[in-house]
């Protein structure tokens, strides 16, 4: 069809938001201009972690000078439910509360100060109920979310019988919190006939739309969601955004005013729920070859007080319990825990860290039982062509095995390894610590039917372009990458395209922003409708040329004719089409092929493709004072063939350091009362410039494989996350190095005090 060179010629095209993010020009839901008349919100939520409401008094607060309302589950006019995947989450409390912060009442205000100090105005009687806040509590409980899943691969029973080295251990990972720049937050506005426009800093406009109708008792058309991007969401967004824009969308049905809600920063982390912290049993079974012939789990996911996302992140914990390996007998078990603290949500990754993390535990152990390298063991067991993962898929076009030994020859491991020991050697206070981490991720969301998106193209008729998808920009690129599919497609410069918001009323039943998935379903979808206003434009340049359509081609605002340029420009050409009355919009439309997934065996082929890669990472631990520093990530990661390297290196980089973070520093803490202690940013330490690896190489490995990724270049948000898990290594080999004897426990995070803890346990001097 075109001959225009691909969008990777434009690798290097900058993020369009770069500019106006530098000079502090870029639109959140904050920045809207207030219209007259609106209305502050503000929640109270419960002062303790489970009980039942006695009695709920709000006069108070109600006769407070510039409170207009306090409305509380009685004033919903439909059905006070939020949950998604199960219908377990009033929008705000009836008689049950269960956990700290969950929303009892909206108070609505004059002013946001108003509002807020009314909220300490109002009065709960809560009857206590025991409070758990540990998973394997809960499930001894028999206090589970949704079903017990099982994978399973031939038969680890008789496996274990022939296995010469058997070891079993536990591993726990914390929690994270996302930590958006741009808290949680919306503004709902009153439109005629009792429609509600809400602008929502959501990953999910469509779930927003969804809860919101059933909610108010409305049908979904009445309710507009618009969003123009938001400040971060890392997941954080995916589901949780939904809460806060029922509330305003809830408060301009009671009121007929707009309703704003931004969350203070400290509301935002004491209400909102976070990455799953995992306590999980493990088994692994290994022959005389350092082949691994069998591997049991039992995962234990924390899924705080509902549903949430729950079950398909611990679905996905299950797809990825075996990370990069192949490992022919498989018996894995998960179970979603109900516990008492905010519902815990989609978190990057979304619960394939917390599975690969605990299979990278299990050869890590019995590497150090058997007094070999772990780097061996991981080597030896690495995907290969054609080998089956415990869902049933096979494994093509891997990499797993290219990433991993191009790493290790372009970055001189064994030079690495070397300068290593002789640092160990020379020094008594300082200790480094080397680790490999291989990833593999699955591309597509777990449920089949989510994998689908559309785009509406306008070519007006001055020769500009507007795009809508489905598509959330959060910092991640994806309106940039929409952008240069557009103006691919169409032949035409990037300056002619806008990237519209996203807006539920111009693309419908959409999917989430999310599962790394975005670019590849919306840019398929903008590829299709520009596909369909392409073919009027070549049926009539050629009517204009005397020649065949499939003679034209559109390149460089130009009309080529069997290769060669004509004197038709791409705005006379589009000028000519609206005179001739020609459609010049369209609406794309795609749905991933080939992918299917059946329950009730757990076997498929879920994963649209894998995304693979390995990094190698290299700490110093300061043996007197626990701290630790990383002196570098080297990366081979196979992007694909990348569309945008700026973009995909920046994901790559940003996903690393989320990842170490999760895996050394950030400590997520509940005390029994499931309050939560790492409320503030003094108490909760996330990577600052000074955490991030003094060196981080990303190697892009160029594949070229006909995969169902956006001009073969593949997914990138999540995948580089997992790379985090090798930091963890590193500093725990570096604290080895100090001290062969530490008996530390597999514990995520390995916090500066773990290190210390380490340092001196068992420690023969
Ligand atoms: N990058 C930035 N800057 N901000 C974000 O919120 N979210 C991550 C990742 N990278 C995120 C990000 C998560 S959780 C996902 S699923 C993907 O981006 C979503 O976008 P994509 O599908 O376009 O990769
Ligand atoms: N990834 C991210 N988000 C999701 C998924 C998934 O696989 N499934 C449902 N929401
Ligand atoms: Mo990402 S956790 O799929 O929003």
């Amino acid at each position: 069809m075109t001959t225009n060179k691909t969008p990777q010629s434009k690798h290097s095209m900058k993020n369009i938001d770069s500019n106006n993010h530098v000079q502090g020009k870029s639109i959140y839901v904050d920045d809207v201009p207030t219209v007259r008349g609106t209305l502050y919100a503000c929640v109270f939520g419960s002062p303790i972690a489970h009980g039942v409401i006695k009695n709920l008094d709000t006069s108070k607060a109600t006769e407070i000078e510039g409170v207009h309302s306090v409305l509380t589950y009685k004033d919903v006019p439909g059905e006070n439910q939020i949950g998604g995947i199960i219908p377990d989450e009033p929008l705000l409390a009836e008689h049950h509360v269960h956990f700290q912060g969950q929303p009892i009442a909206l108070v609505l205000a004059e002013d946001e100060k108003t509002a807020q100090a009314a909220v300490h105005h109002i009065q709960v009687d809560i009857d206590p109920l025991p409070i758990i806040t540990n998973p394997r509590e809960a499930h001894a409980n028999g206090d589970i979310i949704g079903a017990v899943r099982t994978f399973t691969l031939g038969d680890t029973k008789t496996a274990f019988e022939k296995c010469k080295y058997i070891f079993e251990g536990k591993a726990e990972s914390g929690g994270q919190e996302h930590l958006y720049l741009e808290t949680q937050g919306a503004y709902a506005q009153p439109q005629e006939n009792g429609n509600i426009r809400i602008i929502s800093s959501t990953q999910g406009p469509t779930a927003v739309q969804r809860m919101t109708a059933r909610m108010l008792g409305i049908p979904m058309h009445k309710i507009e969601i618009d969003v123009t991007r938001l400040g971060g969401g890392f997941g954080g967004k995916e589901d949780q955004a939904t809460l806060w824009a029922a509330l305003t969308a809830f408060g301009v049905y009671c009121t007929g005013r707009p309703v704003k809600y931004i969350l203070h920063r400290l509301e935002d982390l004491k209400m909102t729920g976070k990455r799953h912290p995992y306590s999980s049993d493990y088994k692994i079974g290994l022959d005389e070859n350092l082949k691994i012939i069998a591997f049991e789990a039992q995962y234990y996911q924390d899924a705080g007080a509902s549903a949430d996302l729950s079950p398909a992140i611990l679905e996905r914990t299950l797809f990825h319990c075996t990370n990069s390996y192949f490992i022919p007998n498989v018996l894995a078990t998960a179970y979603s825990c109900r516990t008492n603290t905010p519902p815990n949500t989609a978190f990057r990754g979304f619960g394939g860290p917390q599975g690969m993390y605990v299979i990278e535990v299990a050869i890590d152990r019995a590497a150090s039982e058997i007094g070999v390298s772990t780097i061996d063991i991981q080597r030896k067991n690495l995907l290969q062509e054609g080998s089956e993962f415990p869902y049933g898929q096979i494994v093509a076009n891997c990499e797993a095995v290219s990433c991993w030994d191009d790493a290790i020859s372009r970055y001189d491991l064994a030079n690495i390894q070397a300068e290593i020991e002789d640092f160990n050697h020379k020094n008594v206070h300082l200790k480094k610590g080397l680790a490999l981490m291989p990833i593999c991720f699955g591309i597509s969301f777990t449920n089949t039917q989510m994998n689908n998106a559309r785009a509406l193209v306008h070519v007006y008729s001055d020769g500009s372009v507007g795009v809508s998808t489905g598509a959330v920009e959060m910092g991640q690129g994806v309106n940039t990458k929409m952008l240069q599919v557009a103006a691919f497609m169409l032949g035409v410069n990037p300056e002619r395209v806008k990237i519209e918001t996203t807006n539920t009323t111009r693309v419908a039943n959409t999917s989430p922003s999310a599962a790394s998935a975005t670019a590849d379903l919306n840019g398929k979808a903008v590829k299709d409708a520009c596909n369909q206003i392409l073919a009027r434009l070549q049926r009539i340049a050629a009517d204009m040329l005397g020649v065949q359509p499939e003679d034209i081609i559109l390149k460089d605002e130009i009309v080529f004719v069997n290769g060669k340029a004509t004197d038709i420009t791409w705005v006379q050409l589009v000028h000519k089409t609206f005179m001739r009355r020609e459609n010049l919009s369209a609406k794309g439309h795609y749905a991933t092929p080939k992918i299917h997934f059946d329950k009730t065996k757990e076997k498929g082929h879920p994963f649209a493709y894998h995304v693979y890669g390995t990094a190698i990472t290299v700490a110093t631990v300061d043996c007197i004072r626990g701290r630790y520093d990383f002196d570098c990530v080297k990366i081979v990661h196979d992007f694909g063939t990348s569309m945008n390297r700026i973009i995909d290196l920046g994901q790559t980089e940003g996903g690393l350091v989320q990842g170490i973070g999760w895996m050394t520093m950030e400590e997520l803490l509940y005390n029994e009362e499931g309050r939560l202690l790492s409320n503030a940013l003094s108490t909760y330490k996330i990577p600052d410039i000074y955490a991030v690896p003094k060196e981080i190489d990303v190697h892009f490995l160029n594949t070229d494989n006909s995969n169902l990724a956006i001009f073969k270049s593949k997914a990138v948000g999540e995948p580089p996350l997992m790379y985090g898990i090798g930091a963890y290594f590193a500093v725990r080999n570096a604290v080895k190095a100090f001290n062969p004897n530490t008996q530390m426990a597999f514990s995520a995070p390995i916090t500066p005090e773990k290190v210390l803890m380490g340092l001196y346990d068992n420690k023969t001097v």
